[in-house]
């Protein structure tokens, strides 16, 4: 524990400003897609990508360009450029212009700042002055303007917009974590979306050592520094924060469609230990009629924590128990950690060993870190041979009937001090060595990658899930990833808010928190409205560690079980508006849950809410995130809104006041939305019939609307083929009556659900339902 002692005067040190820009330009030249600038200390080249995407790569010493990582998606991204038309350039006294069609390029010639317009969609990126810092690093400092806000960087603690803070990317393992000042946590995205008067732009910065983004030591500019590697920044000009997202998503990938049962609910705990306990948890599920997806194997089901082994005392016959749990609806997702137990008798370490898959120091010693097995090696995930050897490794939970896993302690993290491995480990790098202290962040999204791919090549077209804790930017092409060790607080649950809604805005469209709570004991209370908003989060798990109050749905009697189990069910009503949700993030790359600026940018009191959010565009949530409340203020923008337990038709462009009993989470619908939703039976999931609601408004705002409902079979890949089926369900207004309709869109019809119950709400309160069987149909009320 830390005492006052620390912020001694000696303790606290100033930063250096003793690093240098590049000095003035001396000679530029323009080729295919690009402009190099040299300027007297070194040279920096802007790559056009498209209309839209321009990259500034500054130079190395020895005149080479930083390679592009693997969170790179475009093919050939340098190749791209070469493709673009040459710039005109113009020279001028004091600066240089380059014209890339509509993106107009300025360099100062006594700075080398670079100032960037995008002449159609009127964004802007002014003078980012690169500098080389006296140890080794890059900065770039961007100007902003005092309201500039700043969205996005991942999975980060404190608020949705970061003005005003720092943070690093440095992949960490840090017990305790979710307080606002803690600048690294276990996954890294250096993307950031300055927004500006309803304007938005993109920057990424392709770098997987430390990096460092800090909105507060220079305001109302910015810097973003690296310590090692290249300096290679993408920028994206998008004009809303959708569109920013879709082009960062084009850049570094979106996620594959899940299976339908990772976006259940999920039941996990450090740890289930043993067969009969898993086996009764499930019962419990099934007996309580609460419906439940997954259970997860904490690191007890292993043979002294050997990652690919099973404890034979404490589960005699894992197959028999995965096939029973198969049976009932369930699924089973073990936690595997990258460390290797260092054990000669141990077939995995003797084989990794064999195989030289492990990390090695430049002289060729394994390195070896402390983890939960003790001493363990770690394998080299930046190489080929070693990510096909993990990826053959899952062969062993396939054939037990695994279709998940759960990738955990992959920053590395390691029991020592600097809390992962030693920086001058050497990676492979199919053949480009390069040390750990430049690839660190790559580590958890190659280890995922990995198993993903061993899980796809086992599977025999079932579709993989993984859950990951650390990730770097194209995590989402792999994993979903969970926020790592929160704790139950009511903090660390409003804090979730703006973190998973920030992982959204940076590519992760599949992500939550642990659901109660992970570390320190839960209360009913808690549970009661961390599960209700749970319910609406992409990723539903509820997790807590050893040694805490156990969190299951019953755990404190019947009135809390009750509650949690309703918000269960309700999430499973909500699926097939939230699978075409996902379905639609696999395309566009927009997320799931979103903040409410994403969709009304031109509402300035959206611009730093996140204590409510939007699940797609039409449902606002709006969780309790303090004990003893039982009523909140909500804001809801321009327009009318549906109460969805109340069915009252509410004026929006104002903040209102909602009541809360404990039984009931704030929610509602924009009037004039179409909800598929599942016609519940019991417990069971994933329901055959949907129901289609529609909320009308009192006025002609709801005349027309659109909804995409997406469905397949839920678990194959053979929508990739064809076996999927697209309806655009609709509604249409006018004085004569209102028309609901469906429209095929797309793939084949036998993928529709058996039946659609129509439910009309109107804003009277009354609700008029029809019935239809028709894949396409028309019904006038
Ligand atoms: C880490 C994980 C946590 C897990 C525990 C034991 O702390 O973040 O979820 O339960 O390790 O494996």
């Amino acid at each position: 524990m830390e005492t006052s002692e620390s912020i001694k005067p000696d303790n606290v040190q100033t930063k250096s400003m003793s690093d240098r820009g590049l000095g003035s330009v001396q000679r530029v030249e323009a080729q295919p897609g690009r402009l190099i600038v040299h300027a007297e200390r070194g040279s920096f080249g802007l790559l056009q990508l498209s209309s839209t995407m321009l990259r500034v790569v500054l130079c190395g010493p020895d005149a080479t360009w930083p390679d592009g990582t693997i969170a790179i998606a475009i093919q050939d991204v340098s190749e791209r450029s070469r493709q673009q038309p040459e710039p005109a350039v113009v020279d001028e006294i004091d600066s240089v212009h380059a014209d890339f069609g509509v993106i107009r390029a300025r360099i100062d010639r006594a700075t080398c700042g670079i100032s960037l317009h995008h002449c159609e969609l009127g964004t802007k990126l002014e003078n980012l002055e690169l500098r080389r810092l006296n140890d080794g690093g890059y900065s770039a400092v961007i100007d902003a303007k005092p309201t500039t806000r700043f969205y996005g960087l991942g999975e980060k603690p404190g608020e949705l917009n970061k003005r005003y803070d720092a943070y690093t990317m440095w992949n960490s393992d840090v017990y305790a974590p979710h307080v606002p000042e803690m600048e690294a946590l276990y996954v890294s995205i250096p993307f950031v979306i300055p927004f500006d008067e309803g304007k938005a732009t993109g920057l990424f910065l392709d770098n997987p050592g430390r990096s460092r983004f800090d909105f507060r030591s220079r305001t109302p500019n910015y810097e973003i520094t690296a310590d090692t590697g290249g300096f290679d920044l993408y920028v994206l000009f998008g004009s809303t924060v959708k569109d920013v997202v879709v082009q960062y998503t084009e850049l570094t990938g979106r996620m594959p469609l899940p299976p339908k049962w990772a976006l259940g609910y999920h039941q996990s705990r450090y740890s289930y230990e043993t067969q009969e306990e898993v086996l009764a948890l499930a019962e419990a599920f099934r007996t309580k009629q609460i419906p439940l997806d997954a259970i997860y194997l904490d690191i007890h089901y292993m043979d002294g924590y050997r990652v690919f082994t099973f404890d034979s005392g404490r589960f005699p016959d894992p197959k028999a128990m995965i096939a029973q749990l198969a049976e009932m609806g369930v699924k089973v997702v073990p936690i595997v950690d990258p460390g290797v137990k260092q054990d000669a008798e141990y077939a995995v370490y003797r084989d990794g060993v064999a195989k030289d898959v492990f990390c090695k120091s430049l002289e060729g010693d394994l390195f070896i870190g402390e983890v939960w097995p003790g001493k363990s090696a770690f394998p080299d995930f930046t190489d080929d041979t070693a990510k096909a050897w993990w990826a053959d490794q899952h062969a062993f939970y396939v054939d037990l009937g695994i279709q998940g896993i759960w990738n955990d302690m992959n920053e590395p993290a390691v029991f020592n001090d600097i809390k992962t491995m030693e920086p001058h480990v050497m990676h492979r790098n199919n053949g480009k060595p390069k040390t750990h202290r430049e690839l660190h962040n790559l580590y958890g999204l190659l280890m995922s990658k990995a198993t993903y791919e061993g899980l796809q090549r086992k599977l025999a077209g079932e579709r993989p899930f993984v859950l990951t804790r650390a990730g770097y930017a194209g995590i989402q092409r792999y994993a979903a990833v969970w926020t790592g060790d929160n704790r139950s607080f009511w903090e660390h649950m409003s804090m979730a808010i703006p973190m998973v809604l920030n992982m959204g805005l940076s590519g992760i469209a599949f992500s939550g928190p642990d659901v109660g709570g992970f570390a320190h004991h839960t209360t009913p209370e808690l549970l009661v409205r961390w599960t209700q908003m749970g319910a609406f989060f992409p990723f539903f798990r509820n997790h807590s560690a050893i040694g805490t109050l156990r969190q299951e749905p019953w755990s404190f009697g019947p009135e809390t079980e009750s509650i949690v189990a309703t918000y269960i069910r309700l999430r499973y009503e909500f699926m097939p508006y939230l699978y075409s949700l996902f379905r639609e993030s696999t395309i566009t790359g927009l997320p799931v849950m979103r903040p409410l600026v994403m969709e009304y940018p031109d509402d300035p009191a959206t611009y730093d809410l996140a204590d409510q959010f939007l699940l797609g565009s039409d449902v606002l949530v709006a969780p309790i995130c303090k004990p003893g409340e039982t009523c909140r203020k909500v804001y809801l923008p321009q327009g009318e809104w549906v109460n969805y337990w109340t069915k009252e038709v509410v004026e929006g462009g104002r903040s209102i006041l909602v009541d809360a009993p404990l039984d009931i989470l704030p929610l509602f619908v924009r009037a004039g939305a179409i909800l598929p939703l599942a016609v519940m039976d019991g417990d069971a999931r994933h329901g055959e019939s949907i129901a289609m609601d529609v909320y009308l408004g009192n006025t002609g705002s709801t005349d027309r609307r659109r909804f995409v409902l997406y469905e397949d079979d839920g678990h194959s890949f053979h929508y990739t083929e064809g076996d999927f089926v697209e309806r655009q369900l609709g509604i249409d207004r006018d004085p004569s009556g209102v028309t609901v309709s469906a429209r095929l869109l797309n793939g084949n019809p036998k993928f529709a659900a058996n039946s659609l119950q129509v439910r009309l709400h109107r804003a009277d309160g009354t609700m008029e339902t029809a019935q239809v069987s028709d894949v396409e149909f028309q019904v006038t009320f």
